[in-house]
């Protein structure tokens, strides 16, 4: 077992976040496609601790679903009407082990850009100068609404004294408290114990434990970050829009230093979980959200939002929105298309101009270039579909499905009215309405049959320009014939 695996980290998000102003809960708002929470427990799991707690209390119902949903190891632990971080975290140790010893960790659900490396990192320090509490803190240029770390002559720290309790020599002092901590297991329930509300807010604070673990003779300590980023919270959605920014640009700069080329990190947006393949280029516009994945040398945008979509190796898609798409090796995509769940584009397909596409299967090298809807229908490997065409899937009361074979050509303009099966090797004549099935090898032909009737202008549009053109033009005719019978 790694000696620097820590017994618990306990997250606290039971506070209300009323700057928010919305019905959902702040922890559950998002960035980067994942939850506030979804990321305190992501930066949690790197340290590989034995016990996850969430601490829960506003919207506990709706808080302890979506935490369960993405950590099913995860406990729940209910705070009570005792107010204040230092019961949160006393009721996020009610629920693990009355005996737990080792190393603790306290972290916020509202800090999303926290790393997990920063709590190994935490970890190390604190497991090396065998610590009672180690504090993460940052030298900020404006330390307002932050509880000051106060350190004696020697530069040790010595406590931690919120502003609202501070003197104004205390509240001159830069480095703050982020609210991130590693203890002692034993000192940090020894020390909850004797925290009283005595304080400006009348709560019970999670950092009078520090004063008193040094009291009792432990050695307190700081772990100081640089990168300010990591300790700031989200309040209210001026500071989510802006910490959503800082992650974005970081998951860029991860894909840049992968080696995808991202022509323009501030209109491009990629979530947390995107993969992306070396040499991929991805041009202005675009946003690539949840478990989407892209393969290598793959070209995408402009303006292309993919969504839980796979796209292959040297694919190419612009103006394109898809949602839970396959898009084949080679294959092109866009543009101004819109490929709907359970569109499966094969190998060098292609899907082009103002298509619509849901629940369709297109086989390689296959085509639905321009204009057209495919919906419920599977179609075989170079196979061509014409301009226009429509693959009419709804009855008015049920969907039904249509199969169109390999290398069949369907003309422009027609529409398929499921369901149909098309054979391989067929043609289908433009302008068809086809709702029969046709054989491979088979032409079919589904439209009114062309009539032409000589003299109907003269007869039925006597006087208009229409039948003066019609004249001329036969009067023409009669010369030619004439002039070509003299030669
Ligand atoms: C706290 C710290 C302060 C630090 C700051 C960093 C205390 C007493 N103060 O202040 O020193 O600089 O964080 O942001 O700890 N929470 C609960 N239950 C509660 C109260 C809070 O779960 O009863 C959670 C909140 O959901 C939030 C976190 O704890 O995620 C911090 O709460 P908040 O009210 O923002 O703490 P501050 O007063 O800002
Ligand atoms: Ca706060």
């Amino acid at each position: 077992m790694n000696s620097t695996r820590p017994a618990a980290v306990i997250i606290l998000a039971a506070g209300e976040g009323t700057r928010m102003k919305s019905s959902t809960p702040k922890v559950l708002h998002r960035i980067g496609g994942r939850s506030l929470v979804g990321h305190a427990i992501h930066a949690a799991r790197a340290t590989q601790p034995q016990h996850l707690v969430v601490v829960v209390r506003h919207e506990r119902d709706l808080v302890a679903a979506h935490v369960t949903e993405v950590d099913p190891d995860a406990a729940i632990a209910d705070q009570d009407d005792i107010k204040g971080t230092g019961r949160a975290t006393e009721c996020g140790l009610d629920v693990l082990p009355a005996d737990l010893d080792g190393t603790v960790l306290v972290t916020y659900g509202d800090v999303p850009l926290l790393a997990g490396e920063t709590l190994v990192a935490l970890v190390e320090e604190h497991i090396g100068a065998a610590a009672a509490v180690t504090v993460v803190t940052a030298h900020v240029p404006d330390p307002t609404g932050y509880g000051r770390i106060l350190r004696d002559a020697s530069g040790a720290v010595e406590g931690i004294v919120e502003q609202k309790d501070a003197t104004r020599e205390q509240r001159a002092i830069h480095e703050i408290n982020s609210g991130i901590y590693a203890f002692d297991a034993a000192t940090l329930r020894d020390a909850l114990g004797q925290v009283g509300t005595d304080n400006a807010q009348g709560e019970k604070y999670l950092t009078d434990v520090l004063g008193i673990a040094r009291d009792a003779g432990g050695a307190v300590r700081a772990h100081v970050v640089d990168d300010l980023w990591q300790t700031e919270g989200v309040n209210d959605r001026v500071q989510l829009a802006t910490l959503g920014r800082e992650l974005n640009l970081r998951v860029c700069e991860q894909w840049m230093r992968a080696g995808v080329t991202i022509v323009d990190p501030a209109t491009t947006w990629i979530d947390v979980d995107v993969t992306i393949g070396q040499d991929t280029t991805i041009r202005p516009g675009t946003q690539l959200l949840g478990a989407t994945t892209i393969g290598a040398e793959a070209v995408i945008g402009p303006e292309v939002t993919l969504t839980d979509t796979e796209v292959g190796d040297r694919a190419e898609v612009k103006r394109a929105e898809a949602h839970l798409a396959v898009i084949g090796e080679e294959a092109t995509v866009g543009p101004f298309s819109y490929l709907r769940p359970g569109t499966v584009l094969g190998r060098q397909g292609k899907i082009g101009g103002f298509v619509e596409t849901k629940n369709a299967q297109i086989g390689d090298g296959a085509k639905v270039p321009h204009l057209s809807y495919a919906g419920d229908v599977t179609i075989g490997e170079g196979t061509n579909v014409g301009a226009g065409t429509i693959f009419a899937n709804y009855d008015g009361v049920n969907k039904h499905h249509t199969t169109v074979g390999r290398h069949s050509f369907i003309g422009s303009n027609s529409v398929i009215i499921a369901p149909v099966d098309i054979g391989d090797g067929v043609y289908v004549g433009a302008g068809s309405a086809l709702d029969g099935d046709v054989l491979p090898g088979q032409i079919a032909v589904a439209r009114g049959k062309q009539r032409n009737i000589d003299g109907w202008v003269a007869r039925a549009r006597a006087g208009t320009k229409t039948a003066a053109a019609a004249a001329e033009a036969s009067a023409r005719h009669t010369d030619d014939t004439d002039s070509g019978s003299d030669a």
